[in-house]
C-alpha cells in the first residue's frame, strides 16, 4: 500500500510529464498549463488511486481515471472562479483574472474534453466508469447552479445546503474512489460502500472548505478569504448563525447581507464566532467524517489496506488549505 505522500509524488511526476495539451493556440493552452502547474492537493486523483489499490496493484486504468478526474476538477475550478468572482487560486491569479474571461471559459471547456479523452483510455469496466462519471459531472453542474441560486435567497435550509454541497463537491470525491474500485475489479458491494465513504467525507470536506473561507489564512489557503461572505454564499456558517442568532443579531445579519462594505467580512466573521456557528461547522464536519469512517469499515478488505484512506480523511479535516 502507498501513503498519500507517495501517491501524491507519483501522481505529480506522471501527470506533469504527460499533460495532453497541444501547443497551438498558445492563448488557449498556456493558461491550462499555468493552472495545472500551480499544483493543488490532488485529493481526487489520489482517492482514485487509493480506491484502486484497495483491491489490486495500481493499474494503468487507474492512472487514466485519475488524470481524467483531476482535469475535470480543474475545469470546474476555472469556471467556479468566474462564477464566484474569485481573483486568486492556488496562491496566484485565477485564469480569468490573469488571461481574461474568454480564456477562462474556453480553457475550462477544452479541459473538460481532455478529461473525457483520458477516461476513454480505460480498458476495464469502461461503460460503468463512464456512466458513473457522466452522472457525477451532471450532479456537479446541478450543485453549482444551486450554489449560485442560493446567493439571492435568504430562506435556504440546512438540508438544502447539505444537498447542494453533496452535488457540487462530495459526489466527485465519491466518484473518484468508486471509479478506482471499478477499474480495479472490486467485487460485490464494495464499490458502493466506498462511494458512501467518499460521499460523507466529501460533505465534511466542503464544510471545512466553508470554514476555511471565513477563518483561514489567505496565504496558506491560496484563495482570498471572505469570498463566501462577500458573495452572500449560503454556507453552513451563515445558516447556523441565522439559526442561533437573537433578534438583534439576526437584524444585523440581514443588514450585512444587503451591504457591500469593506467591514462586512470582519463583522460577519464576528457573528459566526459569537453565535457558535464556527464551532458548529467544525462539529458537523467531524460528524460527517465519523460517518465516513463507519462506511469504510464496511468495505470488505483487510483493515490494513484501508489505512491510507483513514489517514487521508483525517488530514482533510485538519488541513489549513
Ligand atoms: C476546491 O477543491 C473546490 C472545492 C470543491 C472546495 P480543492 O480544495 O481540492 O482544490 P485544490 O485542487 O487542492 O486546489
Ligand atoms: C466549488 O465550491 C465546488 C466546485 C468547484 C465544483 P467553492 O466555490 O466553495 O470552491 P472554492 O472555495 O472556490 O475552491
Ligand atoms: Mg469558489
Ligand atoms: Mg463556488
Ligand atoms: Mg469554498
Amino acid at each position: 500500500m502507498h501513503s498519500f505522500k507517495e501517491l501524491a509524488a507519483a501522481f505529480e511526476n506522471r501527470f506533469t510529464a504527460s499533460l495532453p495539451f497541444s501547443q497551438s493556440p498558445a492563448t488557449l493552452y498556456e493558461p491550462c498549463r499555468y493552472l495545472l502547474g500551480l499544483g493543488g492537493k490532488r485529493i481526487r486523483p489520489i482517492l482514485c488511486l487509493m480506491g484502486n489499490e484497495l483491491f489490486n496493484e495500481i493499474s494503468e486504468d487507474a492512472w487514466h481515471a485519475a488524470f481524467g478526474i483531476e482535469l475535470f476538477h480543474n475545469f470546474t475550478l476555472i469556471h467556479d472562479d468566474i462564477m464566484d468572482n474569485a481573483p486568486i487560486r492556488r496562491g496566484n491569479p485565477a485564469i480569468h483574472a490573469k488571461y481574461g474571461l474568454t480564456a477562462g471559459i474556453l480553457c475550462g471547456d477544452v479541459m473538460s474534453i481532455y478529461a473525457y479523452d483520458q477516461l476513454g483510455k480505460i480498458k476495464t469496466a469502461l461503460p460503468q466508469a463512464l456512466q458513473l462519471f457522466n452522472k457525477t459531472a451532471i450532479e456537479v453542474c446541478e450543485g453549482q447552479q444551486l450554489d449560485m441560486d442560493f446567493e439571492s435567497r435568504n430562506d435556504v435550509t440546512i438540508d438544502e445546503y447539505l444537498h447542494m454541497i453533496t452535488l457540487k463537491t462530495s459526489v466527485l470525491l465519491a466518484c473518484a474512489l468508486k471509479m478506482g474500485a471499478l477499474v480495479g475489479g472490486a467485487m460485490g458491494d464494495n464499490a458502493n460502500k466506498l462511494y458512501a465513504f467518499g460521499r460523507n467525507m466529501g460533505i465534511a470536506f466542503q464544510l471545512q472548505d466553508d470554514y476555511l473561507d471565513a477563518f483561514g489564512d489567505t496565504n496558506k489557503l491560496g484563495k482570498q478569504n471572505g469570498g463566501d461572505i462577500k458573495a452572500n454564499k449560503k454556507t453552513y456558517l451563515l445558516l447556523k448563525a441565522m439559526e442561533n442568532a437573537d433578534a438583534e443579531t439576526r437584524q444585523e445579519i440581514d443588514r450585512l447581507l444587503h451591504s457591500d462594505t469593506d467591514s462586512k467580512v470582519e463583522a460577519m466573521r464576528s457573528i459566526y464566532s459569537a453565535t457558535g456557528a464556527d464551532t458548529a461547522c467544525r462539529e458537523a464536519a467531524a460528524s460527517y467524517s465519523k460517518m465516513a469512517f463507519e462506511c469504510l469499515e464496511d468495505v470488505a478488505v483487510p483493515s490494513k489496506r484501508k489505512q491510507p484512506l483513514y489517514d487521508l480523511a483525517e488530514y482533510l479535516l485538519e488541513r489549513e488549505k
